[in-house]
């Protein structure tokens, strides 16, 4: 098959065909990263620019690395220091990277829908959504499907309990979808006031109680706990909520034998997750970063310069 896409907004966009092509060269893309040499000249003469008006530590890190590895120019743009801070619009701020000769912007912003307004402004050059407000997260939900599916080999037929704060997850859109895509089926877990009103209308099954929500799960993934949610009243306290929803070895216990557990980082450790999990043997953690640059590669690479895949 051809690969068309030249921007990733959300995963919504790629069939399920496209998105096995990615993965299976991310796959490619994770040998390079077991070499002596790791640097390849795929995409040299690119200039991909990294603009982050969110904190950032794995996502910026790794695209930085990707782009590196692939032989194109990374530039690294925040809001603090920038023109921004006068008053300058996205707008502007897109027209003058672009002018400068940007071939990709790689943006995260804490506006829902900024990646696609960009993009709408942008004459040239690919958009990559590195995360916008609690809306989408498209390369974390890639990462994660690519982490999972290599442990499994196939995720048809496989069930993923996701629990914690739905409500202000950009993280659980894009997985709900990059999951189901691939044939596995989402349990969505946690408590009430932090579940979007339209929860039912997910391709997911809410269940309340985490207990019986891992029940037959081949993963459990747990979403970070917004410490200042709990200001707002949404949950009683972090101790509580560990009590009540966190993910100990009793909570895995229930889940299918040989499970794996999952997050996106960064961790609250003894919130939604004890360390006793996070650092434990069926840990998928650091894999997921590990393959973060790997698929970031892949799609740069099918994005920018690969052009077609098998
Ligand atoms: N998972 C994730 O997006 O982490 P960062 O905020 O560190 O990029």
């Amino acid at each position: 098959m051809t690969w068309t896409h030249h921007s990733l907004l959300d995963v919504d966009s790629l069939s399920r065909e496209e998105m096995e092509l990615l993965l299976d060269q991310a796959g490619h893309m994770e040998e390079l990263l077991d070499r002596p040499i790791k640097k390849v000249p795929a995409l040299r003469g690119k200039m991909v620019v990294n603009i982050f008006f969110e904190p950032s530590t794995r996502t910026r890190v790794s695209f930085e690395l990707a782009e590196k590895l692939l032989g194109a120019d990374a530039v690294n743009w925040s809001a603090a220091g920038s023109s921004t801070k006068k008053g300058e619009t996205l707008r502007d701020t897109a027209w003058t990277l672009e002018a400068m000769g940007a071939d990709a912007v790689v943006i995260r912003h804490g506006m829902p829908g900024a990646p696609w307004y960009l993009k709408s402004k942008l004459k040239r050059a690919s958009v990559f959504n590195a995360g916008d407000g609690a809306h989408a997260h498209p390369t974390q939900a890639l990462l994660d499907v690519y982490t999972l599916r290599k442990r499994l080999g196939s995720l048809d037929g496989r069930r993923v309990t996701i629990i914690g704060d739905v409500l202000h997850s950009r993280v659980v859109r894009s997985n709900v979808q990059a999951f189901t895509t691939l044939g596995a089926s989402v349990v969505l877990s946690g408590p009430r006031t932090l579940m979007p009103r339209e929860v039912e209308a997910l391709p997911a099954t809410y269940e309340p109680d985490p207990h019986r929500a891992v029940e037959g799960s081949d993963a459990v993934y747990l979403l970070r706990i917004q410490k200042e949610r709990a200001e707002q009243g949404l949950f009683p306290s972090e101790d509580e909520y560990h009590r009540r929803y966190g993910a100990d070895r009793e909570l895995l216990a229930r889940a299918k034998e040989g499970a794996f557990v999952m997050h996106p980082g960064p961790m609250n450790r003894g919130v939604e997750i004890a360390s006793v999990l996070a650092d434990g043997p069926e840990s998928l953690i650091l894999e997921q970063v590990r393959s973060g640059v790997a698929v970031r590669m892949a799609l740069l690479y099918l994005c920018l310069g690969g052009g077609s895949g098998s």
